[in-house]
């Protein structure tokens, strides 16, 4: 007999590829999202960032030194500079043809370094024309709007007009926009009818003195505004796989569940690896998992 899920919606949970394939391949790029994209992963999910001329491209930083070859590239060596405590070079100093010469690295030291120093920065228009053409869903996340909008880079407006050139801001758009602040999902719940809107948990990202373990919004706030909710893994479960109530709590206030994230070289506790974890969560009844290794979390599913 097929497998009855306990989703909000009763299908089966969608696997999520956080960043691409990105346990084997250098995270958001076309390399590693085509990777997932032939392992069978549902959903690709590209992280968004502005550069210097309004451009969104796939970045989970704002930085470059750590996922880039930027470092080695003389001509940038004095265009570093001191932001919130970090030297580093930032995407928003840098136009999109001088962020294009740049080739991507694998900032895991344990995983594999072989496709280093290959592969482009793409934008986001075209991870969304890969993941389309190809029939897959996208869950784009929106990084730091606020920060954004301080510097003259609100990416509000951008992001619109390319859901809107594709069709993509109808409410059945194959596509959910994520982010840890609310007050960009609720702006951007006026401009489109747009797909679901993910907000992120918790929001260590505004707040690092935060506890992580708590979210900072509750579930029935974020239900005016938002159709999901993305929160970090031990908010659904604990380390022995405990169900803390979350999904259920979500579920009864109509809101879809993607935990993150599942990975398998970060020891969670003993007896613990990423299958018998994937396993747990399915069983809870989660809408979906952001995972570093989509083929992985398949098989899973797959044995359900
Ligand atoms: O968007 C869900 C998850 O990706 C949040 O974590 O930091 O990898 O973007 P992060
Ligand atoms: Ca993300």
């Amino acid at each position: 007999t097929p497998r009855v899920w306990t989703t909000l919606d009763g299908e089966a949970p969608l696997v999520i590829a956080h960043r691409g394939a990105s346990g084997d391949r250098p995270e958001h790029t076309i390399e590693g999202y085509t990777l997932a994209i032939e392992q069978g992963a549902d959903v690709i999910e590209p992280d968004l960032v502005m550069t210097s001329d309004g451009v969104l491209v796939v970045r989970h930083d704002h930085y470059l030194s750590t996922t880039t070859d930027i470092a080695d590239h003389p001509e940038f060596a004095d265009r570093q500079r001191v932001q919130g405590g970090r030297n580093d070079w930032w995407v928003e100093d840098f136009t999109l043809a001088e962020i294009r010469t740049l080739r991507a690295r694998q900032p895991w030291p344990e995983r594999d370094q072989t496709h280093n120093d290959r592969y482009l920065i793409p934008t986001f228009e075209e991870v969304l024309d890969l993941a389309h053409s190809h029939g897959v869903r996208t869950e784009p996340e929106i990084k730091a709007p606020g920060h954004f909008v301080t510097i003259g880079l609100d990416p509000l407006p951008e992001l619109v007009r390319i859901l809107r050139a594709r069709g993509l801001d109808t409410a059945d758009a194959p596509t959910a926009i994520q982010c840890f602040e609310p007050d960009f999902l609720a702006r951007l719940n006026g401009e489109i009818e747009t797909p679901l809107l993910m907000l992120v948990f918790p929001m260590i990202e505004l707040d690092p003195d935060a506890d992580p373990l708590t979210p900072t919004v509750a579930l029935t706030d974020a239900a005016t505004f938002a159709d999901g909710v993305g929160p970090a893994k031990s908010l659904v479960m604990s380390a022995d796989g405990t169900d803390t109530g979350f999904v259920a709590e979500a579920h009864a206030l109509g809101l879809s569940v993607h935990p993150w994230t599942f990975r398998d070289d970060v020891p969670v506790a003993d007896g613990v690896n990423i299958e018998s974890e994937l396993r747990r969560a399915f069983e809870i009844g989660v809408d979906g998992v952001f995972t570093d290794f989509p083929a992985t979390a398949i098989g899973v599913r797959a044995d359900m």
